[in-house]
């Protein structure tokens, strides 16, 4: 069976990216569907590669049952926008900075925002938790959790 593979992006690939990436993972496991997904996360600058996430998601994560085990990793263009089927940006920062890493029309076509895919809430990006305290780790995964909801229903609608 050919795998969705579906790569999530913010820019320091340490908080927002890498927990899409784990409660995306985690919500096709608990479906008994994780044969049909490849899943990862890359960030667009390359400051932190190699690290494990910021220990603040870790935490935050833990504390809903998610265990972040991701390194970091700058998206690689020559090879990222033909391996994966989609490529999801958290803002429209990630977006544009995608958008000018590639110029083939196909590529472009893979480009989705994570806030696309929320059912309950209306915002129209996931914010950067990075220079924020407490809650806006809680918020980022509040807003994770009913995106990765929204878009793993959609994939299994089709
Ligand atoms: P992320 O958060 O894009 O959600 O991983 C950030 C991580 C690092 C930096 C900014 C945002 N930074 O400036 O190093």
């Amino acid at each position: 069976m050919k795998k969705t593979k579906i790569l999530f992006v913010c820019l320091g690939n340490i908080c927002r990216s890498p927990a899409a990436q784990t409660i995306m993972q985690q919500l096709v496991e608990a479906k008994g569907l994780q044969e049909k997904y490849e899943i990862d996360s890359a960030g667009t600058i390359n400051s932190h590669a190699g690290e494990l996430a910021d220990e603040r998601m870790r935490n935050h994560a833990h504390k809903r049952g998610y265990t972040i085990t991701h390194r970091s990793r700058q998206i690689d263009p020559s090879r990222d926008f033909d391996h994966f089927d989609m490529i999801i940006g958290m803002d429209d920062r990630n977006i544009a900075t995608l958008q000018r890493l590639t110029s083939e029309k196909k590529h472009v076509a893979k480009i989705k925002k994570m806030t696309s895919y929320n059912k309950i809430f209306k915002e129209t990006s996931i914010p950067d938790p990075y220079y924020g305290g407490y809650d806006g780790f809680e918020y980022v995964l509040d807003l994770l959790e009913d995106a990765t909801k929204g878009l793993l229903t959609e994939l299994e609608a089709v």
